[in-house]
């Protein structure tokens, strides 16, 4: 991996658990099962809100619509869904959700 490439960071809480290089147009769920990382899903479609995880650092594609397992509230706080959406360049993941 050079430099410049992109990357997802996962952690849960402080500890690191994985890194992969961006894989283009793929949703950050499929990152994770490549970086060996386990996130609960279950709909894949960003209904049910059960791989939702807290994004601290970076910025994800976060569509117009927010799909229906996730609200402005749980965005402010950092939340994020992981089987829908795409990342913006370089990320970092806490893959414990954010609380509410
Ligand atoms: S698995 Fe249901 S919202 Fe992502």
């Amino acid at each position: 991996m050079s430099d410049d490439t992109p990357v997802i960071r996962f952690f849960r809480g402080s500890k690191p658990i994985g890194v992969v290089a961006v894989v283009p147009d793929a949703p950050i769920l499929e990152m994770a099962e490549i970086a060996g990382v386990e996130i609960p899903s279950n709909c894949t479609s960003g209904t049910c809100g059960t791989c939702l995880v807290k994004l601290r650092g970076g910025e994800v594609d976060l569509p117009e619509e927010l799909p229906p397992g996730l609200d402005e509230e749980l965005v402010e706080l950092g939340g994020t869904l992981t089987c829908c959406i795409k990342p913006k360049g370089s990320c970092e993941i806490d893959v414990i959700p954010p609380a509410w």
